[in-house]
């Protein structure tokens, strides 16, 4: 099968896409496919005369690989690299190249490779692509709507607003909050401008912090809990996984750094537990109109409560990522992951 991996692009989580595409792509050519890893936002400037040719070149596009820094990309650095300067997300080629293929897997994350943008301007132009729809990625990726469509399939979901930065009265008392919260952008992704804030200081500074990736932010309620994650593939819920950070939260630099986490699957907890977490993730799989795969997170507290933080719908896909590890354990190695998932996105 000829396969695009299609990766980069230009949110702040461009590192850890390319980390991600180069094990899905590296896996397809193991499995025998022709498969070529394209960066979205930079494309391939010197493309072949055969455009076909560009699935048997040498290295096939694995040289923009990348190990996940502990540092934000810098996105000023990569838009300057771009051979036509343009600000169009997709570069030279991208569109003629994903046509020629069977199937473009998107081993996008964050901003506009995951928030619905790209998936409907393929859907515009026939292209087929791995991945849920554009209404299930455009809902999703917002953490204010997710929380309303949670809240009435009756979800558990820590209590939280939408704030624009344009709101003049930020007290935590006139958004019905009080201390301690977490402030995070409304559309982030890897924990990226995530703060817990215990202190009306640490929560102004928090704001600012926050502010500076998007226009509004998500406050909500900390909830001290264990954090879990449990990936969903067409319908079916894997088993949960445990992420246990040696120190802090499942912050930018735990997720990323070697050694810096513990990841337990299937995870320590009771079976009801479990199977409550498995429950609360289909459904908020089908709440949110969700399709082929993505992957929930929640926090468990002492009480026994689960809350569901988010439906990621193009979650980590390194071997070493969350959901990977989950099929892992159900008997669903890498590369037929990967397959699978092409196929249910075929379907
Ligand atoms: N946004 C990251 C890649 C994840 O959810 O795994
Ligand atoms: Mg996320």
């Amino acid at each position: 099968m000829k396969i695009i991996v299609l990766a980069g692009g230009l949110s702040t989580e461009r590192d850890v896409s390319l980390a991600s595409a180069a094990g899905i792509c590296r896996t397809l050519l193991d499995k025998g496919h022709d498969a070529f890893l394209l960066d979205v936002f930079l494309g391939l400037e010197n493309a072949p005369d055969n455009l076909e040719d560009v699935f048997t070149l040498p290295g096939h596009g694995l040289e923009i690989a990348k190990n996940i820094s502990e540092e934000e990309p810098d996105l000023a650095a990569v838009k300057a690299s771009r051979p036509d300067q343009s600000d169009c997300f997709l570069g030279p080629n991208v569109i003629e190249l994903c046509r020629l293929a069977d199937i473009t897997f998107l081993g996008l994350h964050g901003g506009e490779g995951e928030n619905g943008k790209l998936q409907a301007t393929f859907d515009l132009l026939g292209i087929r692509y791995t991945g849920p729809d554009s209404l299930g990625c455009a809902v999703a990726m917002d953490k204010g709507f997710t929380k309303q469509v949670f809240l009435q399939a009756g979800i558990d979901t820590p209590a939280g607003v939408c704030l624009h930065k344009n709101t003049t009265d930020r007290s935590l008392s006139s958004l019905g909050l009080s201390l301690p919260v977490v402030v995070k952008p409304c559309s982030g992704g890897s924990s990226i401008g995530v703060y817990i804030v215990n202190t009306e200081e640490e929560y102004e500074d928090a704001l600012e912090k926050s502010f500076f990736y998007e226009d509004e932010v998500v406050i909500e309620t900390f909830i001290k809990g264990r954090e879990f994650a449990c990936g969903i593939i067409d319908g079916e819920a894997l088993p949960p996984i445990e992420i246990i950070p040696k120190t802090g939260f499942f912050d930018y630099a735990n997720k990323y750094q070697d050694g810096a986490t513990e990841e337990v699957c299937p995870a320590d907890i009771p079976k009801d537990v479990e199977a409550r977490m498995m429950e609360l993730t289909v459904k908020a799989y089908h709440a949110l109109k969700l399709n082929v795969y993505s992957r929930a997170d929640f926090l468990l507290d002492d009480a026994g409560n689960l809350y569901c933080l988010e439906m990621n719908t193009l979650p980590g896909m390194t071997a070493a990522s969350l959901l990977p590890k989950e099929a892992k354990v159900a008997g669903i190695e890498y590369g037929d992951l990967c397959e699978l998932i092409i196929r249910k996105s075929m379907e």
